[in-house]
């Protein structure tokens, strides 16, 4: 699974530019067409395009954060709207909404409960460098999927492991280490979710075609959310070219 987040950068001439260059660099002859590619572009070009078009009908659409609710909220957007618009999927608890937005674990596992069972969610969770220094990542990550706990999760649930540190920074963790955190985060949803359902663990912060690989061949990392790589299609196309040709899941 690669998940592109354009975060607040496009426009309507960036979008048609971006789906030509993916659509020469994409290896269509050697896809698996299983891969989940999703594409999480600002949430008011959903409906801007004829999804069905050939160009734009190999992914899965999305937004980056959805309300739990609907009715008097100025500004917000509910799942029953993302349903209408047929989305796929939507990611919930980046660590932009954590800091700049000031949610909560608590704002974000009503967002997770009112997700479930309708919309694919991603939960992003992630230290920062103070608490990586501080050798608590575990702790924090354990406090951060404490709003699993008890609940039946989709089959679908996704969790993204971003450490804060990494995102943007051209900074990333060891392959090896990341591969450790998403086998312990695989342990405690299994271990705390209601169903003991073992999630699909993607890696973000720092992801490029250049060091995509490196993370791919870990055994538990089901592929990558992208950030800053995903707004040139060419590069995201080569990263879901390299995901393709080392996972084929
Ligand atoms: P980045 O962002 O790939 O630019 O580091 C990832 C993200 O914030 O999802």
């Amino acid at each position: 699974m690669i998940i592109a987040n354009w975060k607040c950068n496009g426009s309507t001439e960036m979008v048609l530019s971006w789906f030509e260059a993916y659509n020469i660099e994409f290896n269509f002859e050697n896809y698996d067409f299983d891969i989940f590619i999703g594409l999480a572009l600002p949430s008011i070009y959903l409906n801007h395009f004829d999804r069905e078009d050939s160009q734009f009908n190999f992914a899965e659409w999305g937004v980056q954060d959805v309300d739990h609710s609907d009715g008097s909220r100025t500004g917000a957007i509910s799942v029953d709207m993302l349903i209408d618009m047929e989305c796929d999927f939507s990611i919930i608890g980046h660590s932009e909404r954590r800091q700049i937005f000031n949610e909560d674990n608590d704002l974000i596992k009503e967002k997770l409960k009112s997700l479930n069972n309708r919309i694919m969610p991603v939960l992003c969770i992630g230290e920062t460098k103070e608490e990586n220094d501080k050798g608590i990542t575990k702790d924090i990550l354990k406090n951060q999927l404490e709003i699993v706990n008890g609940l039946e999760l989709d089959e679908s649930f996704t969790i993204a492991y971003e450490p804060v540190w990494a995102i943007g920074s051209g900074l990333t963790p060891e392959p090896k280490d990341i591969n450790e955190i998403h086998k312990y985060i695989k342990d405690v949803v299994q271990s705390n979710s209601a169903n003991n359902l073992i999630p699909t663990v993607l890696y973000g912060g720092s992801v490029t075609d250049k060091n995509a690989e490196s993370f791919f061949k870990e055994e538990f990392v089901d592929g990558a959310l992208v950030g800053g790589a995903s707004l040139d299609g060419t590069t995201f196309a080569k990263i879901v070219n390299i995901f393709n040709s080392t996972k084929k899941t």
